[in-house]
């Protein structure tokens, strides 16, 4: 059976995945601000799959007929001059989630919850994924730095995004 310390360790993360929702909606805002409009769009669909990560554990939360408790979700708004600079604080976001995420797989091994560890093992997956493509736009952005058409043709790649439900992935 589920314990209360990890109820509550994934109430908290569950905040996380609405908070990395609403940063990469302020970021496709700042985005779409400033000229970027694929980018816009790719931050739109990050978006999205921070809800369906957020989703995920909330119905996993409901199964475990936990008490779910919803909490406050800071805003974020985007100051910066540079788009690379707004996808390397992503990135970074990116990484505390994974530290975050392994944390709570630490926990479940530890309780040996082996349900909540399975779950997170996705979670986990996920993270080596969400970093390899940040990772990927920041060197792309900063291998063309200034250039106009360089950053055109990197916000129209972006912006041939789709929303491919991440819980669907092989
Ligand atoms: Fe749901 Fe990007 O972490």
């Amino acid at each position: 059976m589920i314990k209360k310390e990890m109820i509550q360790a994934l109430n908290n993360q569950l905040n996380k995945e609405f908070h990395s929702a609403y940063i990469y909606l302020g970021m496709s805002a700042y985005a779409s601000a400033n000229g970027f409009n694929g980018c816009a769009k790719w931050f739109n669909l990050q978006y999205q799959e921070e809800i369906v990560h957020a989703m995920k554990l909330f119905r996993y939360l409901e199964e475990q007929n936990a008490n779910i408790k919803l909490k406050d979700i800071k805003a974020l708004n985007v100051k910066s001059d540079s788009i690379v600079e707004v996808f390397k604080s992503a990135y970074k976001h990116e990484q505390k989630m994974t530290k975050a995420l392994n944390n709570l797989s630490d926990l479940a091994m530890k309780q040996k919850d082996h349900a909540t560890y399975s779950l997170l093992q996705w979670y986990i997956n996920e993270q080596v994924e969400e970093e390899a493509l940040f990772n990927e736009i920041i060197d792309k952005l900063e291998m063309v730095g200034n250039d106009g058409y360089g950053l055109y043709s990197i916000d129209q790649e972006l912006g041939s995004r789709v929303f491919v439900d991440p819980t669907t992935k092989a």
